[in-house]
Protein backbone atom coordinates (compact mmCIF):
# COMPACT_ATOMS: atom_id res chain seq x y z
CA UNK A 1 0.00 0.00 0.00
CA UNK A 2 3.03 2.46 0.91
CA UNK A 3 4.65 1.54 -2.20
CA UNK A 4 1.86 1.93 -4.21
CA UNK A 5 0.86 5.54 -2.88
CA UNK A 6 4.91 6.55 -3.11
CA UNK A 7 4.51 5.36 -6.90
CA UNK A 8 1.30 7.76 -7.56
CA UNK A 9 3.56 10.65 -5.99
CA UNK A 10 6.54 9.31 -8.23
CA UNK A 11 4.18 10.03 -11.09
CA UNK A 12 2.48 13.00 -9.70
CA UNK A 13 5.44 14.63 -9.87
CA UNK A 14 6.48 13.53 -13.93
CA UNK A 15 3.03 14.93 -14.52
CA UNK A 16 3.78 18.02 -12.79
CA UNK A 17 7.11 18.40 -14.35
CA UNK A 18 6.63 17.68 -17.73
CA UNK A 19 3.80 20.17 -17.76
CA UNK A 20 5.95 22.65 -15.93
CA UNK A 21 8.24 22.49 -18.81
CA UNK A 22 5.65 23.24 -21.67
CA UNK A 23 4.52 26.38 -19.68
CA UNK A 24 7.65 27.41 -19.57
CA UNK A 25 7.85 26.77 -23.67
CA UNK A 26 4.55 28.64 -24.18
CA UNK A 27 6.49 31.48 -22.28
CA UNK A 28 9.09 31.04 -24.76
CA UNK A 29 7.18 31.38 -27.75
CA UNK A 30 4.95 34.33 -26.47
CA UNK A 31 8.38 35.99 -25.35
CA UNK A 32 9.73 35.64 -28.94
CA UNK A 33 6.85 36.83 -31.15
CA UNK A 34 6.83 39.90 -28.62
CA UNK A 35 10.33 40.25 -29.01
CA UNK A 36 9.96 40.42 -32.96
CA UNK A 37 7.78 43.40 -33.09
CA UNK A 38 9.88 45.19 -30.40
CA UNK A 39 12.79 44.66 -32.57
CA UNK A 40 10.88 46.00 -35.79
CA UNK A 41 9.64 49.13 -34.37
CA UNK A 42 13.23 49.66 -31.89
CA UNK A 43 15.68 48.62 -33.55
CA UNK A 44 15.68 47.50 -36.63
CA UNK A 45 16.16 50.94 -38.43
CA UNK A 46 20.22 50.72 -37.61
CA UNK A 47 20.67 46.60 -37.12
CA UNK A 48 18.30 45.67 -40.35
CA UNK A 49 15.46 43.02 -39.73
CA UNK A 50 17.47 40.54 -40.19
CA UNK A 51 19.82 41.90 -37.64
CA UNK A 52 22.81 41.79 -40.26
CA UNK A 53 23.66 45.59 -39.73
CA UNK A 54 24.45 48.52 -42.15
CA UNK A 55 27.57 48.47 -43.06
CA UNK A 56 30.81 50.40 -40.87
CA UNK A 57 27.72 52.35 -39.38
CA UNK A 58 26.21 49.74 -37.79
CA UNK A 59 27.18 46.42 -36.43
CA UNK A 60 25.35 43.13 -37.18
CA UNK A 61 23.50 41.08 -33.87
CA UNK A 62 23.23 38.25 -36.18
CA UNK A 63 25.78 35.75 -34.81
CA UNK A 64 27.59 38.86 -33.10
CA UNK A 65 30.41 37.60 -30.79
CA UNK A 66 29.13 40.81 -28.41
CA UNK A 67 26.19 38.07 -27.63
CA UNK A 68 28.83 36.51 -25.25
CA UNK A 69 28.77 39.64 -23.09
CA UNK A 70 24.90 39.04 -22.54
CA UNK A 71 24.86 41.54 -19.02
CA UNK A 72 26.30 44.04 -21.08
CA UNK A 73 24.11 43.33 -24.23
CA UNK A 74 20.86 43.83 -21.71
CA UNK A 75 22.42 47.20 -20.52
CA UNK A 76 22.93 48.55 -23.32
CA UNK A 77 19.66 48.11 -25.05
CA UNK A 78 18.18 50.67 -22.20
CA UNK A 79 21.51 52.21 -21.75
CA UNK A 80 22.88 52.77 -24.94
CA UNK A 81 26.24 51.95 -25.80
CA UNK A 82 29.18 54.69 -27.22
CA UNK A 83 32.82 54.58 -28.04
CA UNK A 84 35.20 52.27 -30.00
CA UNK A 85 34.15 48.51 -29.85
CA UNK A 86 34.88 45.30 -32.20
CA UNK A 87 32.03 43.09 -33.34
CA UNK A 88 33.33 39.81 -35.56
CA UNK A 89 36.37 41.59 -36.02
CA UNK A 90 35.40 44.87 -37.72
CA UNK A 91 35.43 47.87 -35.76
CA UNK A 92 32.49 50.28 -34.52
CA UNK A 93 32.56 53.74 -33.08
CA UNK A 94 28.84 55.64 -33.40
CA UNK A 95 26.90 56.20 -30.56
CA UNK A 96 23.63 54.07 -29.90
CA UNK A 97 21.10 55.90 -28.29
CA UNK A 98 19.49 55.01 -24.68
CA UNK A 99 16.35 53.65 -25.36
CA UNK A 100 14.32 54.72 -22.28
CA UNK A 101 10.82 53.58 -23.18
CA UNK A 102 11.83 49.88 -23.50
CA UNK A 103 10.24 48.53 -20.48
CA UNK A 104 11.83 45.48 -18.24
CA UNK A 105 9.27 42.83 -19.78
CA UNK A 106 10.16 44.22 -23.60
CA UNK A 107 14.25 44.04 -23.03
CA UNK A 108 13.52 40.56 -21.60
CA UNK A 109 11.52 39.68 -24.94
CA UNK A 110 14.05 41.36 -26.93
CA UNK A 111 16.77 39.46 -25.69
CA UNK A 112 14.58 36.21 -25.70
CA UNK A 113 14.22 36.61 -29.14
CA UNK A 114 17.73 38.03 -30.17
CA UNK A 115 19.64 35.29 -28.54
CA UNK A 116 17.17 32.17 -29.43
CA UNK A 117 17.44 33.81 -33.34
CA UNK A 118 21.06 34.76 -33.41
CA UNK A 119 22.70 33.78 -30.43
CA UNK A 120 22.94 30.28 -29.49
CA UNK A 121 20.18 29.61 -26.60
CA UNK A 122 16.88 28.09 -26.77
CA UNK A 123 15.91 29.26 -23.51
CA UNK A 124 13.69 32.08 -22.39
CA UNK A 125 15.29 35.13 -20.34
CA UNK A 126 12.67 35.68 -18.11
CA UNK A 127 12.15 39.52 -17.28
CA UNK A 128 12.48 38.81 -13.61
CA UNK A 129 16.24 37.13 -14.29
CA UNK A 130 16.85 40.88 -16.38
CA UNK A 131 15.80 43.05 -13.47
CA UNK A 132 18.81 42.93 -10.90
CA UNK A 133 20.84 42.81 -14.36
CA UNK A 134 19.10 46.73 -15.24
CA UNK A 135 19.41 47.65 -12.00
CA UNK A 136 23.03 47.08 -11.83
CA UNK A 137 24.15 48.91 -14.82
CA UNK A 138 22.29 51.91 -14.06
C1 LIG B 1 20.13 54.78 -34.02
C2 LIG B 1 20.65 53.48 -34.40
C3 LIG B 1 20.52 52.32 -33.43
C4 LIG B 1 19.37 51.83 -32.84
C5 LIG B 1 17.95 52.36 -32.97
C6 LIG B 1 19.78 50.68 -32.06
N1 LIG B 1 21.12 50.49 -32.17
FE1 LIG B 1 22.21 48.99 -31.34
N2 LIG B 1 23.92 49.83 -31.97
C7 LIG B 1 24.00 50.96 -32.76
C8 LIG B 1 25.39 51.34 -32.92
C9 LIG B 1 25.93 52.50 -33.72
C10 LIG B 1 26.14 50.39 -32.17
C11 LIG B 1 27.66 50.40 -31.98
C12 LIG B 1 27.98 51.27 -30.76
C13 LIG B 1 29.46 51.64 -30.66
O1 LIG B 1 30.11 51.84 -31.69
O2 LIG B 1 29.96 51.72 -29.52
C14 LIG B 1 25.18 49.45 -31.61
C15 LIG B 1 25.51 48.33 -30.85
C16 LIG B 1 24.62 47.34 -30.50
C17 LIG B 1 24.98 46.04 -29.95
C18 LIG B 1 26.37 45.53 -29.62
C19 LIG B 1 27.15 45.19 -30.86
C20 LIG B 1 26.51 44.09 -31.70
O3 LIG B 1 26.07 44.43 -32.80
O4 LIG B 1 26.40 42.94 -31.25
C21 LIG B 1 23.81 45.36 -29.75
C22 LIG B 1 23.64 43.94 -29.22
C23 LIG B 1 22.74 46.24 -30.13
N3 LIG B 1 23.26 47.43 -30.58
C24 LIG B 1 21.40 45.92 -30.03
C25 LIG B 1 20.37 46.83 -30.26
C26 LIG B 1 18.98 46.56 -29.96
C27 LIG B 1 18.44 45.26 -29.40
C28 LIG B 1 18.29 47.68 -30.30
C29 LIG B 1 16.80 47.95 -30.11
C30 LIG B 1 16.37 48.03 -28.73
C31 LIG B 1 19.23 48.64 -30.83
N4 LIG B 1 20.49 48.09 -30.78
C32 LIG B 1 18.91 49.88 -31.34
C33 LIG B 1 22.94 51.63 -33.33
C34 LIG B 1 21.62 51.47 -32.99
Amino acid sequence: MIRLTSLFGFFGILIGLVSCQSEEEIKRQRYITEGILVYKNNCANCHQSKGEGLASLYPPIAKSDFLGDKNKVICLMRYGQQGPIVVNGKPYNRPMPPQPQLSDLEIAELATYIYNEWGNETKLTDVKSIKPILEACK
